[in-house]
């Protein structure tokens, strides 16, 4: 069994193909490879293990017909059209649960970020400019007390939401389905239609996978009909959003300011003009990135990729 792993991944995943005497190659570059590159590298390869910067597509899937998996370590899978995998049999693995309440203690140093203008206030002492405490000087917003509203109520949605607890928060969510009145109670959130989360919520967080249904979820009109001076915190997916009308949003003052891990493009070329607006803090899709997580993101995709190519059944898989 020979595997091609597209990037340099947490030991911790290597070892796992390691102990299965599965033989493997790196893509040695910083930089993902091009398709042209990946093809020639996975030649003859029985699986992939893949990252978010990776489209696996029919085209792909025809020039090496030899995969047999192909182990996402990522939760989300919108680099891969699982449907041309499963019509030729390819079983596709993601790496969901390892990285919730990273992602979700990420969003909310977002939100602390943005609502307290952290960034602005440490670049200005970094800069010298600050010169002594000013009863004026940087004041954000309190989450305390605030509404907060998570569009899109799985995993990482209702950790976002335990958090809230402790903020004494007010929580309203929306998503394709409603959770039980016990799930309810317990993360004190409250089920409401999209429009009127975006009017109630002085902070609006996004939790969706990204589909054709959720592409421009935010757009011109929803920015809109957010609350005057609200803030939007996106640690999902950047085509979640509409980038243009998020701009003219943050210029018009309509937004107080925006968190955004993920954009669209990603990454954002320098000259952009979110990166001009004073209260947006941009990272670069971090939110996961803690030491720990990651490893398990690899150890659990290369588990999956193990047991697909030994013919179990993979812990998670979208299509065994
Ligand atoms: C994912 O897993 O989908 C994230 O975007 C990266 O951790």
């Amino acid at each position: 069994m020979r595997v091609v792993v597209t990037r340099r991944i947490p030991e911790a995943g290597l070892q796992v193909l390691e102990r299965a005497g599965i033989e493997y190659r790196i893509w040695p570059g910083e930089l993902p490879p091009s398709r042209e590159e990946l093809i020639e590298f996975a030649r003859g390869a029985d699986g992939l293990l893949t990252l978010l910067t990776e489209r696996i597509d029919e085209a792909l899937l025809n020039a090496l017909p030899t995969v047999k998996v192909v182990s996402n370590m990522a939760v989300g899978f919108d680099n891969i059209d699982v449907d041309a995998c499963t019509r030729r049999g390819v079983v596709v693995c993601i790496t969901p649960d390892v990285l919730t309440e990273t992602t979700a203690d990420f969003t909310w140093a977002l939100m602390l970020a943005v609502a307290r203008r952290v960034c602005e206030a440490a670049e200005s002492v970094r800069a010298g400019t600050w010169r002594t405490w000013e009863p004026l000087g940087f004041l954000g917003r309190d989450l305390s007390g605030a509404t907060l509203g998570i569009v899109g109520f799985g995993r990482i949605g209702r950790a976002v939401a335990r958090r809230a607890r402790g903020f004494d928060m007010r929580v309203l969510y929306t998503d394709k389905t409603r959770q039980s009145s016990e799930v309810e109670r317990d993360l004190r959130a409250t089920f409401v239609p999209l429009e009127q989360l975006l009017a109630e919520s002085d902070i609006v967080t996004l939790h969706v996978p990204l589909t054709p249904e959720t592409r421009k979820l935010i757009g011109a009109r929803e920015l809109a009909l957010m609350k005057p001076r609200s803030i939007l915190i996106n640690t999902a997916r950047g085509p979640v959003v509409d980038t243009e009308a998020l701009v003219r949003a943050l210029r018009t003052g309509h937004l107080w300011g925006a968190g955004l891990d993920v954009t669209d493009p990603e990454p954002l070329p320098a000259d952009h003009p979110l990166l001009q607006c004073p209260n947006v803090i941009v990272t670069p899709h971090i939110a996961s990135a803690s030491e720990t997580t990651r490893a398990r993101m690899a150890e659990l995709a290369a588990e999956n990729l193990v047991a697909a190519l030994q013919n179990r059944r993979p812990p998670r898989s979208l299509n065994w």
